[in-house]
């Protein structure tokens, strides 16, 4: 049976490309919804790839999909760092989640730090660009065939 994954994004991941190039590159949101795509089609997983500002939404929607697909990869943004909200949703669900970030978050400022969402995920790559979303997709299809 085909699989599904969510990929959701937290806030300001929808200004990438023109956000701070040095630390989160030149590559779109919407080219890296493609590098996702073109991944998952080698491992015939199905992709519904979506971006938020806002706290809610991402909470309503890790409840959303954690029931809907088979696991999540999860760019929280800001949120990461502050939302107690989005740890107990991701808590919650059964779907595993895989925590990326674009930018290697231990190399920057110490309030990045610390993420509310790495004890529950799966797993965590960060530091390694748009292609940390590429890695994400790999480790997950890696998981799915396990199960
Ligand atoms: C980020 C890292 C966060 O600290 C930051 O607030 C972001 C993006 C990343 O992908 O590197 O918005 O999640």
């Amino acid at each position: 049976m085909t699989k599904k994954i969510a990929v959701l994004n937290g806030p300001n991941l929808n200004l990438l490309g023109s956000r701070e190039p040095d630390t989160y590159g030149s590559t779109t949101l919407d080219e890296i919804q493609q590098m996702v795509v073109d991944q998952s089609n080698k491992y015939q997983i199905d992709v519904d790839f979506r971006q938020t500002n806002i706290e809610g939404e991402l909470v309503d929607w890790i409840q959303e999909t954690g029931s809907s697909c088979d696991g999540i990869i999860l760019n929280a943004a800001a949120y990461t760092h502050t939302s107690i909200a989005i740890h107990d949703a991701v808590a919650a669900i059964g779907a595993p989640v895989i925590e990326v970030h674009l930018s290697n978050v231990f190399a920057r400022e110490e309030y990045r730090h610390h993420s509310y969402i790495s004890d529950v995920a799966v797993g965590v790559i960060c530091g390694f660009g748009a292609n940390g979303y590429v890695l994400a997709v790999d480790a997950i299809a890696s998981m799915l065939r396990a199960n």
